[in-house]
Formats: C-alpha cells, sequence, structure tokens
C-alpha cells in the first residue's frame, strides 16, 4: 500500500516528536506501523527545521520557512499537520482543505479565538469530502463527552491547577493584583465560561477549545483556573453531567521537556490521531 505522505507546520516540540515518531515508527521502543512518510517541513525559524532534521534518519523532501508556493508543496501530500500557532491554521489549514488534503489542528484555540474559522473549516471540509483530525491533546474523557453530547449534556466544567509560575507574565493576573510568589495556599484565579477563558488565559485555550467543540459550546463550558503551590504538574480535571449520568477525568500532565508550556501527552495524542488514521481498526469514540 502506498505510504501516506505527510507535511508538518510547525519543528517545535510537538512537530518533532511527530516527525520523529514518522521517521522511526515507533515510540520509547513501541511500534506504530503508521505507513506514513515526512515529505514537507515548515517553520518560519529555518534553524530548528535544521535541528530536527539532524536528528531524522530520512530528511523530508522539502523545508520551507513560510507558505510561499504552498500550492505546489500540497501536490506532494496527502495529510498536513498544523502544530505551530493559532495563525498558522488559518494562513495553512484552509489552503490545505481548498485542495481537497487531509488535516490535522493542534493549536486547537485558533478555532474559538479566530471569529468564523471553525464555520469556514467545517464548509471546506464538507465540500471537499477531506476529513480534519483534532486530537484529544492535553486531556482525556473527549471519548465520554461525545458521547454524552449525543444524548444530551447539561454541564462540562474544567478545573485546571499549575504552579503559580506557570501563570507568569499573565496579564489578567497582574490586572488583578495577584502577586503569584506571595501564593502559599491555592488560589482561584478565574471562573467564567470557556469563551472568557480563551481571552484572559491564552495558555489554557487549547483544552478550553477541544472541550468545548466535543461537548456543549464554549458560553456553556464553565472554567476555573487554580495557582496551587503544591502541584508541580499541569492537571486538567473535567466533570460533565448529562442523560448518561456523570464523568469525572484527572489528568496530571508531565511538561515535555523541549517546551514546558506544552503537556507531553498532548504530543502523544497527536501520534496517536496518526495511528487512528492509517489503522484499519478503531478503538474509541
Ligand atoms: N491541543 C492541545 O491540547 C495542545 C497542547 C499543547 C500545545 N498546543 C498547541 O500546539 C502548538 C505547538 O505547540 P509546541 O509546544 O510544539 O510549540 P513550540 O513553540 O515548541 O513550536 C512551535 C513551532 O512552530 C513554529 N511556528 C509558529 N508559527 C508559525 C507559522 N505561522 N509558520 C511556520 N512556523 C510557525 C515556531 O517557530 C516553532 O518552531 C501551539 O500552538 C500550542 O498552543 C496544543
Amino acid at each position: 500500500m502506498a505510504k501516506i505522505r505527510v507535511g508538518v507546520v510547525g519543528c517545535g516540540a510537538i512537530g518533532s516528536e511527530i516527525c520523529q515518531a514518522i521517521d522511526t515508527d515507533e515510540v520509547n521502543g513501541h511500534e506504530l506501523d503508521l505507513g506514513m512518510e515526512l515529505k514537507v517541513l515548515i517553520d518560519n525559524h529555518p534553524e530548528r527545521i535544521e535541528r530536527l532534521c539532524k536528528s531524522l534518519r530520512k530528511k523530508p523532501d522539502i523545508t520551507k520557512s513560510d507558505s510561499t508556493g504552498l500550492d505546489e508543496i500540497l501536490e506532494e501530500v496527502d495529510l498536513v499537520i498544523e502544530c505551530a500557532s493559532q495563525a498558522a491554521v488559518r494562513e495553512f489549514i484552509i489552503p490545505t482543505l481548498k485542495k481537497g488534503k487531509e488535516v490535522m489542528i493542534l493549536s486547537v484555540g485558533a478555532l474559538l479565538c479566530d471569529p468564523g474559522l471553525l464555520e469556514e473549516i467545517e464548509r471546506i471540509s464538507k465540500d471537499k469530502g477531506c476529513k480534519v483530525y483534532i486530537p484529544s491533546g492535553a486531556v482525556a474523557g473527549i471519548d465520554g463527552l461525545k458521547s454524552g453530547a449525543v444524548g444530551g449534556i447539561q454541564s462540562v466544567e474544567l478545573t485546571t491547577r499549575k504552579p503559580p509560575r506557570g501563570f507568569e507574565g499573565n496579564a489578567y493576573v497582574q490586572k488583578q493584583g495577584i502577586d503569584l510568589s506571595s501564593i502559599t495556599n491555592e488560589k482561584t484565579l478565574f471562573v467564567g465560561s470557556a469563551k472568557e477563558a480563551v481571552t484572559h488565559f491564552p495558555e489554557n485555550i487549547n483544552v478550553a477549545a477541544s472541550l468545548s467543540i466535543a461537548g456543549i459550546g464554549s458560553e456553556a463550558t464553565k472554567v476555573r483556573i487554580i495557582a496551587d503551590p503544591a502541584t508541580k504538574e499541569n492537571v486538567h480535571e473535567i466533570e460533565a453531567r448529562g442523560e448518561f449520568g456523570a464523568l469525572f477525568v484527572r489528568v496530571e500532565n508531565v511538561p515535555s521537556i523541549a517546551n514546558p508550556k506544552t503537556s507531553y501527552l498532548a504530543a502523544l495524542s497527536a501520534i496517536a490521531t496518526l495511528k487512528r488514521i492509517s489503522h484499519p481498526i478503531q478503538v474509541g469514540t
């Protein structure tokens, strides 16, 4: 069978894990059997492409630092993975879908922050008959939420708990006059809708966006953000209630070594989605 030809936009923490998984067809000694080949790498920092290429057995045919000539490049791929930034979603995903190619989006926060983008992506992918894959990222429980949403969900609440230094430089926290260095017990920094959370806590938006899209939307999804000096990990707890009953999921995320803001699970969930694309048996909703 012909290999699925992949283009990756973003050679940072997540992009590097994805490319190495495609290149070696394994993660930590666990075989993947993806049947994919890396054809294109794009990053607006060329030195990051170079560094990543050095770690790969088979170098991609095409490397680029911007989207010029994208139309021709897209001839060479079957799937484009965006793991770069919110801006890259509109810049690369829309042209890829228009070309009739499939896509995976990691910067899922863009789908809440960029007005009309989610609807545009949905319309083009329907027209072209292409799939848009959004991995679960740094959270678990998306499967139960999707199932529950079919029968009706009354509430979805996300509680995110991080060490106080995880909020350093956050403008909303500064405006509230909160001194992060003086926090000795857990302190709630924010309670509100996912839609509001996106504005005040951009570093938390991907998780809030995935849950909103899978469940009951960004206005009805409630978010609580806590600075907790007792935790080392980024902890996400999801509580949902609906016709099915209730679910409670807690993930204690180990940060990625390359980018501490990103959880290792986010990269693994992208690789697991690649397995989903290439394997005949699909387990989970
Ligand atoms: N879905 C989730 O749960 C989840 C979890 C963690 C991170 N993310 C998101 O995934 C994305 C990647 O995360 P990361 O930790 O790998 O980030 P990173 O900063 O380590 O790497 C991103 C790379 O993309 C490149 N880049 C950014 N914008 C670009 C553009 N417009 N064109 C070309 N290259 C561009 C940067 O130069 C960088 O090398 C981020 O947007 C992040 O918010 C999602």
